[in-house]
């Protein structure tokens, strides 16, 4: 069981806590390849998706991941919602509280948000990504598939390329991985690499080829347009000419490496389509991956006691 009440990232939990939703995310897995992938185990339980920025794969893999363990999920379609006639935060998940919602997965643009509520609700949360701080689920599902993969996590290279001031996706990689000795590499140009990075226990490059040189899993970050000011880079042709990743690219790593993206692509931007489509590529089944541990997630935070519960 997760020893807080709430998942708001990778920095505060244990190895310990993580294995045990990666492990239990291995019985899940068989579930989704089942013909018939639905299980009693979480029938009654209700949850629900408060989303107040876009998502595709997060938000639908939550609603699967509940319709496969028989929990109920209600999506609050925020742009619709009494959000907009100037409710706040607490009083929406309080409304939807009082009418038996157990469990929050919960994506704000401001970090810290889902910690805020967290303070405020008897239900537990689930941060689904807030600003530029942690998305924890996603560096679940991407320990998880590196380890289907490569093996142990301890033994492995992995360099995270691209837009990290901005990406929540590859802090948590960083703080999950750093728990397990992985060696991280992180490479961006100057203006996307922030300060506090050296000091999360990684290697920092400026220099792409010299960074995947000698890797076992490269994880190519969605360049953010949203959140980019002014200035930070010259152009997109630009940045796919000297940071995007490329067949030719593809040479300087280990012959057997992975290479992943945790989406939406920018394709011709950060990534080419023919290395999304290369045979060592895993970015579809990182989304199938992240159905399976989000079946975990819920399954530790809403009730299951042991792995002998899941059927
Ligand atoms: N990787 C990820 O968080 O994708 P979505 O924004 O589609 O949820």
């Amino acid at each position: 069981m997760l020893k807080y009440k709430d998942l708001l990232g990778l920095r505060n939990i244990t190895k310990e806590e993580i294995d045990e939703i990666l492990e239990t995310a291995i019985p899940m897995k068989d579930i989704i390849k089942r013909d018939i992938k639905k299980v009693p185990t979480l029938r009654g339980k209700s949850m629900a998706t408060l989303f107040f920025e876009n998502s595709t794969r997060t938000k639908s893999s939550f609603e699967i991941a509940a319709k496969y363990l028989s929990a109920d999920c209600t999506n609050l379609a925020v742009s619709t919602s009494s959000v907009q006639k100037g409710e706040t935060l607490i009083d929406t998940a309080k409304t939807l509280e009082v009418m038996g919602i157990e469990l929050f997965v919960m994506r704000h643009g401001a970090s810290g948000a889902p910690h805020f509520l967290g303070r405020n609700t008897k239900a537990r949360i689930v941060n689904a990504g807030d600003g530029m701080n942690e998305h924890p689920t996603q560096g679940l599902l991407d320990m998880y598939t590196m380890k289907d993969k490569k093996g142990d996590l301890s033994n492995l290279t992995v360099t995270i390329l691209g837009d990290v001031a901005h990406s929540r996706v590859a802090r948590s990689n960083i703080w999950g991985l750093i728990k397990y000795g992985t060696k991280v590499r992180v490479v961006a140009p100057e203006t996307l690499i922030p300060v506090e990075l050296q000091k999360m226990g990684v290697e920092v490059y400026t220099d792409v080829d010299k960074a995947l040189k000698g890797t076992d899993v490269v994880n190519v970050l969605r360049l953010q347009k949203e959140r980019q000011s002014s200035g930070l880079l010259p152009s997109l042709s630009e940045y796919n000419k000297f940071w995007g990743l490329t067949e030719k690219r593809l040479e300087l790593l280990n012959s057997d490496a992975i290479i992943m993206h945790p989406g939406p692509m920018n394709r011709g931007v950060e990534i080419m389509p023919e290395v999304y489509e290369n045979p060592n590529s895993v970015v579809d089944e990182q989304v199938t991956n992240g159905v399976a541990v989000r079946m975990a997630i819920l399954f530790l935070m809403m009730g299951g006691k042991g792995s002998e519960d899941i059927n």
